[in-house]
């Protein structure tokens, strides 16, 4: 059988940084995001007895052999869980660029899952089907659900798994993805967060995420973006300065990226209510209401050194869809 699913990339308000278990992608702490509309993934699998072997193909660029191991060892799990040994061929596409700069990891473990298990025939919930998201890379797992969605880090395998908040109608935010720079990152975030332990910061990052896991709560509850922004850049501040205090630093911002940090500062003492949080590379995310957003690209389109910007909603989750790439 053919499945097709379409997955949302999602941006981290409190972020995802570190593993207790690196086979299971058992995160040290829970997290927090909002799917993006602009960013998605669609990804076909068919299982047949036809294909000698498992063929994993991306539209529009190519896999390394890292990332083909990767997509072959997912089909493992599905094959295992659905008890089939039948090869697959599996076509990719995303809505961006490849070195974009966008994330796209998270949106294509979370199409793979969801398109595979259907085309395997195996009918998960969808919190088993995070966690098998999760164990292709851990963010994944966060954009199978509809929207605001929480990833519990949880106590095992099955108790790490995510659900919605709020779904993609429930508030009209909105996330420009500033590309600054869209060389394929350096260090990925799995190699990045590899040597957390050794950041002295560490134990009061951890400390102090329970407290914002519930801040970011009550201001989505309130709907109230000064105090959720205030939360998403401390939040965004921590992790970097974690990653940057680590045996190796890992430092992923540029030039461009400071500028557009003291540019959030700048617009929002002169009245736009605009915030910023960053991932594992220099690329910038504003955070802001849609009333807003025509207000915030013309700012953003003043600043040198800008390559692109990609507009982004909040997004339903990972759906099974008709048009098949193959
Ligand atoms: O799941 P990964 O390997 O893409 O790691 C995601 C790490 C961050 O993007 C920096 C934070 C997050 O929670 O998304």
């Amino acid at each position: 059988m053919k499945q097709t699913a379409k997955a949302p990339s999602n941006i981290a308000f409190i972020k995802y940084w570190g593993k207790v278990n690196e086979q299971l992608r058992l995160p040290l702490n829970s997290s927090i995001s909002m799917n993006l509309s602009g960013a998605f993934t669609t990804t076909t699998v068919e299982f047949s007895s036809e294909y000698p072997k498992d063929e994993v193909q991306l539209v529009d660029g190519e896999f390394s052999r890292d990332e083909q191991d990767k997509v072959i060892a997912a089909l493992d799990r599905i094959r295992q869980h659905a008890n089939i040994s039948a090869r697959a061929k599996v076509v990719t596409k995303n809505s961006f660029p490849k070195g974009s700069g966008a994330a796209s990891s998270a949106s294509g473990f979370a199409a793979l899952t969801v398109a595979g298990f259907a085309a395997a025939g195996v009918s998960l919930s969808e919190s088993e089907l995070t966690v098998f998201a999760r164990i292709g890379s851990g963010s994944a797992c966060r954009s199978i659900p509809d929207g605001f969605v929480v990833w519990e880090k949880g106590q095992n395998s099955d108790s790490s798994y995510a659900y919605s908040l709020y779904p993609y109608t429930y508030w009209d935010l909105r996330d420009v993805l500033v590309i600054v720079d869209s060389e394929m990152k350096k260090i990925s975030s799995s190699a990045g967060m590899e040597q957390v332990t050794t950041s002295p910061a560490l134990a009061a990052r951890l400390a102090a995420i329970p407290q914002r896991m519930e801040a970011v709560k009550t201001a989505l509850a309130s709907k109230n973006l000064a105090a959720l922004g205030e939360i998403i850049e401390e939040d965004c501040i921590d992790m970097h300065h974690v990653a940057q205090t680590q045996h190796p630093p890992v430092m992923y911002w540029n030039e461009t990226t400071k500028i557009l940090i003291d540019a959030v500062k700048h617009w929002r003492q002169s009245g736009l209510p605009v915030y910023f949080t960053i991932d594992a590379g220099p690329n910038v995310h504003l955070i802001y209401e849609g009333k807003d957003e025509a207000a915030v690209v013309a700012e953003v389109k003043k600043i040198v050194g800008i390559e692109t910007v990609i507009l982004n909603k909040p997004a339903p989750g990972t759906t099974l869809i008709n048009e098949h790439l193959f």
